[in-house]
């Protein structure tokens, strides 16, 4: 295999131990071949130039991190304005959430059209480039229409909606289109995949060519699930350590009466939080035996604090969390322990252990690897018990969960019953079964069968008019 160049918006220094399990993965594939991680470097040029940004070049062991810096104006664009402003809400189902302001659209192709121009001098012939997420889709285009033949992927972290919902973006017969500059598209789950067969062949006139391959626009391109998955011998030896013990220790002192339910999420309106707080509240209602004992803690970390729908659900999420407190709590329980606050990656694999029960309850998701670290986390002779929304790709591998509808709020609060009632010999029957299925498809393997099935996809590389 060539050498691998990973391109993303956000970076990770794959040395750092406080990277996730994706740049940790990515990171040991690009050891091994010696790549090229690209991306913004996180730096906003107030007054720099639309379409210009500094690149910064430089070695991270054996892989090399080229980091672009983006103008004020660019970033406003690319990342508030179109990923952040209409592609992230139309791909979560959230029609109603999107800002279509035209020239959100300009800036997130000079962006991307600035990647190109950046990328390309640094690129080898046979290098094999993986484009990650929303922000990029175009990229490839960018490249080919600059005389790129490499073989190129692309891999979207988050849903693809159905055809009716992704047709209300002005541009999507253009996004779309720009999908067939890649030699292989990768998607978290099948729905996914077949939202991508069903759009293409009705919008698109595509033709299917083969198992998974469609043709259109003279270029044919290939279209899988690949669920992303978790590193998880390395976030069980993150739970083992001194950071993680401690966690669970206070934790277990501090509630010791208590039966801990938890979620862990960013602040977005797609992880379903305002419907999950009160399913909480319903549980208190429809069985009062969970007063005094229940308390949920939620971690809500900060996110995209720039774009208003995220304001707007951190105080309904405030309001309805004190109301819930001032309505149930007493002067030795509060229902609800809400943090806004990011809780470092070492404590989470104890915060999770000390837990009876996690939430996981996204109104839409693409994977959600909460999930799949509670899971792995949990101590397997008494572990936990995982609710998970039907609305998330995590559903597709995680049969042996409690599944839920997040919008059914009294369905959810029988579910959350279940789960704080299931016997021991049911929980670790169910946690058996997911441990072992985490363990298979995990992030090694979905790094490996991306790059595999890359590597194989047959088709001569050719710019998309
Ligand atoms: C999701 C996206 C990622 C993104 C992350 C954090 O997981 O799929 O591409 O990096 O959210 O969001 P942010 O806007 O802070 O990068």
């Amino acid at each position: 295999m060539g050498r691998l160049v990973v391109v993303s918006n956000r970076l990770a220094d794959p040395r750092k131990a406080a990277a996730g399990g994706l740049a940790v993965a990515l990171g040991e594939t690009l050891k091994r071949t010696g790549g090229l991680w690209f991306g913004w470097s996180g730096k906003i040029v107030e007054d720099g130039t639309p379409g210009e940004g500094e690149l910064h070049v430089h070695q991270a062991g054996s892989v090399t991190l080229a980091e672009l810096d983006l103008s004020k104006e660019d970033h406003d664009s690319y990342y508030r304005g179109y990923a952040n402003g209409v592609l992230w809400p139309v791909f979560h189902y959230r029609l109603d959430l999107a800002n279509f302001e035209s020239g959100h659209l300009g800036g997130y192709r000079r962006v991307n059209q600035l990647f190109a121009r950046k990328l390309y001098p640094l690129l080898k012939p046979d290098d094999i480039i993986w484009i990650h997420d929303y922000h990029l889709i175009p990229l490839a285009a960018e490249l080919r229409a600059m005389g790129c033949e490499n073989r190129i992927g692309f891999f979207l972290h988050i849903p693809l909606p159905p055809p009716p919902i992704l047709a209300a973006i002005p541009s999507h017969e253009w996004l779309i289109r720009a999908m067939f500059a890649y030699d292989l598209v990768g998607f978290q789950s099948h729905l996914d995949v077949q939202h991508f067969a069903h759009y293409v062949k009705a919008e698109a006139t595509a033709e299917s060519v083969g198992a998974n391959q469609f043709r259109a626009f003279n270029s044919t391109v290939q279209a899988e699930a690949f669920p992303i998955g978790i590193d998880v011998a390395d976030f069980q030896r993150l739970g083992r350590a001194r950071e993680a013990r401690e966690t669970y220790e206070t934790t277990v002192k501090e509630y010791s009466r208590r039966r801990l339910l938890i979620g862990v999420d960013r602040l977005d309106y797609s992880k379903g939080l305002p419907q999950r707080i009160r399913a909480f509240r319903e549980l208190l209602l429809a069985y009062p035996e969970n007063r005094h004992s229940a308390t949920l803690l939620q971690v809500a970390s900060p996110s995209r604090e720039d774009v208003d729908a995220y304001n707007d659900i951190q105080h309904e999420l405030e309001s309805l969390c004190g109301s819930i407190n001032g309505d149930f709590g007493d002067f030795d329980w509060m229902p609800i322990r809400y943090i806004h606050r990011t809780v470092a990656r070492k404590r989470l694999p104890g915060l999770y252990r000390a837990c009876a029960v996690a939430l996981v309850t996204p109104l839409r998701d693409g994977m959600n690897l909460v999930a799949k670290e509670f899971v792995a986390a949990q101590d397997e002779e008494d572990p936990g018990v995982l609710v998970l929304s039907r609305f998330a790709g995590a559903a597709e591998q995680m049969p042996q969960a409690l599944m839920v509808n997040p919008y059914d709020t009294h369905g959810t609060a029988q579910v959350i019953q279940q789960a704080l009632q299931m016997s021991l010999g049911e929980r670790r029957e169910r946690h058996a079964a997911l441990l072992e299925g985490i363990r298979k498809y995990d992030v090694h393997w979905w790094c490996r069968e991306f790059l595999r099935t890359l590597g194989e996809a047959k088709q001569p590389p050719s710019a998309t008019e």
